[in-house]
């Protein structure tokens, strides 16, 4: 387990970098509240670690007062900002003659963080952030880390914050397509966000009734998938609900990548509405495509994503002033415990294939075009 060290603290930053995610807001609130308690001082960093590696525009350092944090819990986005652009490990930097390489700026970022009195950082964020996160442990800081992302692949927890109000919207929007698609008598392939992992897909895809749901850890045939459709129709059921995720790809095939730029995350997107024109093809039937995307980012945490968001914010400030680092805050429930963010910060949690989740979907009749 993660070494302890002497808990002398007086101050701490946070910053929430990568894709927001709905409880940003809610973990802020209880670190800053517990915090405070402690008699430690609270700042936030402007966009993930612009703030303090940015140009003065950037904002530099946001001052968190309990007073600051009232009434955020139920807020979407995050009141810091983030960014999924500018990673202190490969910093896009602008040359001379207009060219731009990618410079590791982690060594300068720690000396900001002394140079600011910072004792601590709670690092909130995906599989990305984390990464940075334990970088910047391993260069002396000291980092506790709090699992964020709405696709709910991050390694050594049970769940992220963000994936429940994702999941919570995503079906509501599946339940909706039902109606017109019965009444069009159509096909409609919903594509939401899931890069790497098919969490999304799968858990609302099984709670809204989907017909075939696509996801990354089963490459899928689509003539399977028009086959599913077809012996429905045969059936006297004359629509049909595809739930694909974004990173989902053909057997032997790609993830659609809609933009690929250097020192970026490669941004997917497309599949849905290529497997609708596929399907139409297939199938003869008309078939409509809609991308949920960012809004599954956006809105109100669940209850749920309060819930855990304020547990991990207060439990990343208890690992503090328990004299730990390098660790990452992770649901186990009942309880909330410590892994080593060394250990979560290359890993990515897959749909395992033959989970409970995919089995019950079998079960119902869902096809996954395998
Ligand atoms: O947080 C992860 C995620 O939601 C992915 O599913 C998606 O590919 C990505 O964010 C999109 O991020 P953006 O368009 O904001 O760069």
């Amino acid at each position: 387990m993660a070494k302890r060290r002497a808990a002398r603290i007086g101050r701490i930053a946070i910053s929430t970098g990568g894709g927001d995610a709905p409880g940003l807001n809610a973990v802020i609130r209880a670190v800053v509240m517990t915090a405070h308690r402690q008699g430690w001082e609270c700042v936030g960093i402007r966009d993930g670690y612009e703030g303090l590696l940015g140009p003065r525009s950037a904002g530099g350092l946001v001052p968190l007062t309990p007073a600051r944090v009232q009434g955020i819990t139920q807020l979407g986005g995050t009141i810091l900002g983030t960014t999924n652009a500018g990673n202190p490990l490969t910093y896009p930097t602008r040359q001379r003659d207009g060219s731009i390489v990618l410079k590791d700026r982690s060594s300068e970022l720690v000396r900001a963080f002394r140079r600011e009195g910072l004792d601590a950082l709670v690092a909130i964020g995906g599989d990305g952030s984390l990464r940075i996160a334990n970088a910047l442990e391993k260069k002396g800081l000291r980092v506790v880390g709090v699992p964020k992302t709405i696709d709910n692949d991050l390694a050594d927890t049970v769940v992220t914050f963000g994936f429940d109000t994702a999941v919570s919207f995503a079906t509501e929007c599946i339940e909706r397509l039902h109606t017109t698609a019965a009444s069009h008598r159509r096909l409609m392939v919903v594509e939401v966000m899931g890069r790497y992992a098919g969490w999304i897909a799968l858990n609302a895809g099984v709670s809204g009734d989907a017909h075939a749901i696509l996801i990354p850890e089963i490459p899928y045939q689509i003539d399977k998938v028009a086959a599913a459709l077809r012996a429905r129709e045969a059936a006297g059921h004359y629509y049909g609900i595809v739930v694909v995720a974004e990173g989902a790809r053909p057997k032997g095939g790609r993830r659609y990548v809609l933009d690929r730029r250097a020192g970026r995350a490669e941004r997917l997107g497309g599949i849905g509405e290529r497997v609708a024109k596929e399907l139409a093809a297939l199938t003869g039937k008309e078939a409509r495509h809609v991308v949920l995307g960012h809004l599954l980012r956006g809105g109100s945490p669940t209850t749920f994503d309060r819930l855990i968001s304020l547990r991990f914010g207060a439990a990343a400030v208890r690992a503090l002033a328990e004299g730990r680092g390098g660790v990452m805050v992770a649901l186990a429930p009942p309880t909330v415990r410590y892994v080593p963010l060394y250990q979560v910060a290359r890993k990515i949690r897959n749909v395992p294939v033959a989970s409970d989740t995919v089995r019950t979907a079998r079960g119902l009749g869902i096809s996954f075009g395998d």
